[in-house]
């Protein structure tokens, strides 16, 4: 009879796959044993950062679930996500503002290992114009996926903050240390406040949180399946560019070239969102593997670059061939002058590292807007049919 005379582990995976070596009486038998993919929680896994996180997340072997309810995105990006990663993504339509149905969420997932928390909304003129949509939408939902992390004893919580927690620094690049300004916006201050939350309640909760601050991410996914869908007029730089380039905007406005930089226009630093992406997975396997030194631990997510918004429109228009079609407007109430990353933390306790150049950036943004409207030509096609 056969039998098992060694049985060694010879390799992990990221997302927790584990090989086995079985050595038989007649020979070596190589079985292949998986243990089951870790699951995580994406909140806003519909929406820009949220759809390439989880790519990433999937590609490093773990299991994604969503939640969102689409207010601000369409479900259809999991369908990219899909051909890219081979994997079906459940989404949850909830708006987590409402308790119950979040709630109902991990009591139907009670394997949940993770949380990223991308949900929120995000546009810092309309937080001007309607500060109490951003403060109820981007606090509740917080509040109440915090609530679930309690109950439900979830280990690791990923917070994804932004570089307006630093207001108008005194000195750039801004280390995670920079001591946070008054935000400039009603949505700077839900991330100040959100950190805040985050951080006082992982000192009481069994989770383990990281708060992870995006500076400007912008571009798509290389293979161009997936990228950013901004609904309605865009407030951010890379959308308006790419959006007036091919037409769907008559022009774009650069707001200010008063402000003491290099060239008048705002400093900002732009970050591909496939980078920002990775940075999510390579924190979620820093707590999971206990490398962090306390319960909540924040990183710069930044190229560590600072380009002018007019140094931004030159970059696109040598990828793109095309001249832009840009006026100087007046300052936009709620913009910081100046402000890029010192990322050295992140490069050095997550193993991060940037893969992608600003050429890339508007490369990648480029192509995802002609993407966009060769689909709408299909779209708009007499002739076209859906499967
Ligand atoms: N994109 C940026 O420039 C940037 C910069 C810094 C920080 N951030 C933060 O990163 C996160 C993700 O940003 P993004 O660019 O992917 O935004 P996005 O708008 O593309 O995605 C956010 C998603 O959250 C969903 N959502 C919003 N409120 C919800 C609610 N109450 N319940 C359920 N779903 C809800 C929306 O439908 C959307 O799909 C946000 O928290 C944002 O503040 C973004």
């Amino acid at each position: 009879m056969k039998h098992v005379i060694a049985a060694k582990h010879i390799s992990r995976l990221p997302g927790q796959a584990a090989f086995l070596l079985y050595l038989t009486g007649d020979g070596v038998v190589i079985f292949f044993f998986l243990c089951k993919m870790k699951k995580i929680l994406v909140t806003g896994g519909c929406g820009y950062i949220g759809s390439h996180t989880i790519v990433d997340l999937i590609e490093n072997g773990f299991e994604a679930v969503c939640v969102d309810n689409n207010s601000r995105s369409n479900p259809s990006i999991l369908e990219g996500v899909e051909k890219i990663t081979g994997k079906k993504v459940k989404n949850y339509k909830v708006d987590l503002c409402n308790f119950d149905e979040t709630h109902a969420v991990f009591q139907e997932n009670p394997d949940i290992h993770g949380i990223i928390h991308f949900a929120a909304y995000k546009a810092v003129g309309e937080s001007v114009r309607e500060p109490l949509l951003y403060f109820e939408n981007n606090l509740m939902s917080l509040i109440n996926i915090l609530k679930c992390v309690k109950e439900f004893e979830i280990p690791y919580f990923i917070f994804s903050s932004s570089c307006t927690v630093y207001g108008n620094p005194d000195e750039i690049p801004v280390t995670e240390k920079t001591p946070p300004k008054p935000a400039e916006s009603p949505y700077g201050y839900t991330k100040q406040m959100g950190e805040q939350i985050v951080g006082e309640t992982t000192k009481t909760v069994f989770a383990q949180s990281i708060l992870l601050r995006y500076f400007n991410p912008v571009g798509a996914h290389p293979s161009t399946i997936i990228g950013e869908m901004p609904l309605g007029k865009p407030e951010n730089l890379v959308p308006a560019i790419t959006q007036t380039a091919i037409g769907k905007l008559p022009q774009m406005k650069v707001y200010g070239d008063d402000y003491p930089t290099r060239d008048g226009s705002c400093v900002r630093d732009y970050i591909h969102v496939s980078d920002i992406a990775h940075a999510h997975t390579l924190a979620l396997q820093y707590l999971i593997d206990h490398k962090n030194s306390s319960r909540c631990e924040v990183f710069n997510l930044g190229t560590g670059n600072g380009v002018t918004v007019l140094e931004a429109i030159r970059a696109f228009e040598k990828v793109s061939g095309v001249k832009l079609n840009y006026v100087i407007g007046p300052r936009r109430p709620g913009d910081v002058i100046a402000v890029y990353a010192d990322n050295k933390l992140a490069v050095e306790r997550l193993g991060w590292e940037i893969k992608y150049s600003l050429e890339d950036m508007m490369s990648t943004a480029w192509k995802w807007e002609l993407k966009l409207k060769e689909d709408e030509a299909i779209h708009n096609n007499p002739n076209f049919q859906m499967n």
